[in-house]
């Protein structure tokens, strides 16, 4: 069955020709996108994938056409139409069509749609087993607290990650002190050690909406959390490592560039984080 999406307000089967090649998001990538979880039809943290895509349109100059209940309530439409409970809802701003001239165009209203596919599937028992990572050159640029479509650099580095057979790649710059990893190509980063979380603070990185809860968690769970530049000396040879993202949640880092993280399974503190936030995502659901 042929699944039905959204787009600019009403509902189409997936192959409609919709898009218009004049659209900015296709010909200058000038868009920005989200992707929530969907749990037995309801969906993890609407709100506040809500209001980072906002904050990230307002901060584009780029109207956003709809109310967060709206948006809700059209989501909650594609589970009804499309029979699927367990999914990822992907959602796209884009600044809409016009003549392809570089500054924003005037009057144009942007495009929004959302498709609901099935939840990929993970590699088997990658949460109680952990996984591999790479690292890969940060070739981005300074604005990646957006959630832009520009993701040709994550695109490169998650192919090179699988080229190696590793489940993901961590960027990493340089400074005067060193080498650092900023984030995965589609995760935030953490490293424990001893009793302190230590995660990158919020310097051109996604500000990860599973990271805000994981570090809420932290706290409640009395660990000491520290958000600074993560060296990779450090990470190498931290006590236990992990990832997080909306599809990944919390996920075991057991080795970096094939060297073994402590001693290459995954950690007590991170199997914690990982239960407490499993136990919880019920009450994250909307
Ligand atoms: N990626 N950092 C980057 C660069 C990301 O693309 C993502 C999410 C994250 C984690 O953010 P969150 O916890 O809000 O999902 C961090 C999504 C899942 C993707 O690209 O498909």
């Amino acid at each position: 069955m042929e699944l039905y999406i959204f787009y600019n307000g009403y509902f189409y089967p997936q192959s409609a020709p919709l898009l218009s090649v004049l659209d900015r998001g296709l010909c200058f990538g000038d868009g920005l996108f989200e992707l929530i979880r969907c749990i037995g039809g309801k969906f993890l943290l609407f709100d506040r994938h809500i209001q980072r895509m906002r904050k990230s349109a307002a901060f584009l100059e780029m109207p956003f056409p709809y109310r967060k209940d709206e948006l809700l309530d059209y989501a909650r439409k594609l589970v009804k139409v499309n029979g699927i409970k367990d999914g990822e809802l992907y959602l796209e701003i884009t600044r809409g069509e016009a003549p392809r001239y570089h500054e924003f165009p005037r009057d144009t209203k942007p495009n929004f749609f959302m498709v609901l596919n099935a939840l990929r599937q993970m590699p088997e028992n990658c949460r109680e087993k952990g996984v591999k990572v790479i690292t890969f050159p940060d070739i981005r640029w300074g604005y990646c607290h957006l959630k832009t479509i520009n993701l040709l650099p994550n695109i490169l580095a998650k192919e090179m990650a699988k080229k190696k057979g590793a489940y993901e790649a961590l960027f990493i710059r340089g400074d005067e002190k060193g080498t650092y990893l900023t984030e995965g190509s589609s995760s935030s980063i953490f490293a424990i050690e001893g009793d302190v979380l230590i995660t990158p603070e919020e310097d051109n990185i996604l500000p990860g909406v599973t990271r805000a809860i994981v570090i809420e968690i932290a706290k409640q769970v009395n660990m000491k959390i520290t958000e600074r530049r993560l060296y990779m000396n450090e990470y190498k040879a931290c006590d236990e490592a992990f990832l997080t993202s909306t599809v990944s949640e919390v996920l075991p880092v057991i080795r970096i560039d094939n060297k073994k993280i402590a001693k290459g399974i995954p950690g007590p503190k991170t199997e914690k984080l990982q239960s407490v936030y499993r136990s919880l995502m019920q009450s994250y659901l909307q």
